[in-house]
């Protein structure tokens, strides 16, 4: 079996999406049939002891007195028996087999989908009530965890520990106990929380969705980086002012935010951006390139020697093919334009397929000069072979 092929995702994908994405919580009783965790504790505990990995334990006295430490931990042995949970931030950049969890959810375009968070918890562990901003997947592995979900509600100020944006109590619209293989979704701004009842690990699908504040953000910085957006304010034809110097007239204001929605307006500068910006990793991907550079030949015969090549999760290929901006088609990784002389098909090819072998190069138009982009990628330590 490929290992993509190895969560099967369970639910009626048109349903969902009209029904609860975005909208309302849903339990999906056994949405991972017979699941199985592609990691365990002690892997979990292994990445939270190293530099690079974004780690914090949770623990509580009683639900008013909570504790939040922040790895790399180097010493787990003064956790007690209950009441803490390890929670390690995008744990598909490092464990291949766990970022094949996320290949069932790729039925939302790969942009939107952010990392995985796995957490360990020992019986009564948890983060307390709180809120996220994000879509999320929490798929219970091993063990049997208490969940509590309410309805959609606005942030409330509410503070026990500044780093866990924990909410009041809350009205549950889903209560239940989860076991191996069901999977809770959660919208935007409804309120959970979740302890475990025997020690538990649960995996968090996130999604991501910048902010109108991050899109504007990555644009500034953008059109620096590319000497964009330099048309001056103009107002040749102005009329002699006798009074209130003072002011900014609308006049004026309308006249600078018809040149700020004229930038806004220009497809050929906001689509590569938004291109740029959305293959961008939320997080630095750690890449190990390999030493010494294969050739294209190498990778010739690793494919045609049944071998596949994977992409590093974390990285993001995106194309658009808006024609009269794009001929033939662009094509970003990881936020930078990649150049080449691929078809359009072939660009598609790359983007939309999570690994490539020999069947999957047999669908190129030009396969020796696909071979030679994926040898790229393979030495920029973007795709590896598994
Ligand atoms: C957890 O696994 O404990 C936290 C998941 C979440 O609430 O987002
Ligand atoms: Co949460």
């Amino acid at each position: 079996m490929s290992s993509s092929a190895r969560y099967q995702l369970t639910l009626d994908l048109e349903q969902f999406l009209a029904e609860y994405w975005q909208k309302k919580p849903l339990l999906i009783r056994q949405g991972f049939a017979q699941f199985v965790d592609p990691i365990d504790a002690d892997d979990l505990a292994g990445l939270a002891q190293e530099e690079e990995v974004d780690s914090r334990i949770v623990s509580h006295t009683d639900k008013t007195n909570w504790q939040v430490r922040h790895g790399p931990f180097d010493d787990f042995s003064q956790l007690t028996e209950t009441d803490w949970s390890l929670l390690v931030q995008a744990v598909d950049h490092w464990i291949p087999d766990s970022a094949t969890l996320l290949n069932a959810f790729r039925f939302i375009p790969s942009w939107r989908i952010d990392d995985l968070m796995v957490s360990f918890s020992m019986p009564g562990g948890g983060v307390g009530p709180h809120l996220d901003q994000y879509d999320v997947f929490i798929i219970q592995g091993q063990g049997k965890r208490h969940w509590r979900v309410g309805e959609h509600q606005p942030t409330q100020a509410h503070c026990p520990h500044p780093d866990l944006l924990q909410v009041k109590p809350f009205k549950a619209i889903i209560d239940a106990e989860l076991l191996p293989g069901d999977i809770l979704y959660i919208p935007p701004g409804c309120p959970h929380e979740g302890y475990a009842i025997e020690p538990s690990l649960n995996y968090s699908v996130g999604f991501r969705a910048p902010s109108q504040r991050d899109l504007f953000n990555g644009l500034a910085d953008y059109m620096v980086d590319n000497e964009l957006g330099e048309q001056r304010f103009s107002d040749a034809g102005r009329q002699a002012l006798f009074s209130h110097h003072g002011e900014l007239s609308t006049a004026d204001m309308q006249t600078l935010k018809a040149s700020m929605r004229a930038l806004l307006e220009d497809d050929a500068l906001l689509y590569p951006f938004l291109l740029a910006q959305l293959s961008t990793p939320n997080r630095t991907v750690a890449i190990d390139t390999p030493e010494p550079a294969l050739a294209s030949e190498d990778v010739a015969s690793l494919l045609a020697e049944g071998h596949s090549l994977t992409w590093h999760s974390g990285v993001k290929a995106l194309y658009c093919n808006k024609p009269a901006l794009f001929q033939p088609g662009e094509l970003y990784i990881n936020g930078e334009r990649f150049d080449s002389k691929l078809s359009v098909n072939d660009k598609q090819i790359l983007a939309d397929n999570l690994q490539f072998d020999a069947e999957r190069l047999a669908l190129t138009d030009n396969s020796s000069l696909f071979t030679e982009v994926l040898t790229t990628l393979v030495n920029q330590g973007l795709l590896f072979e598994e």
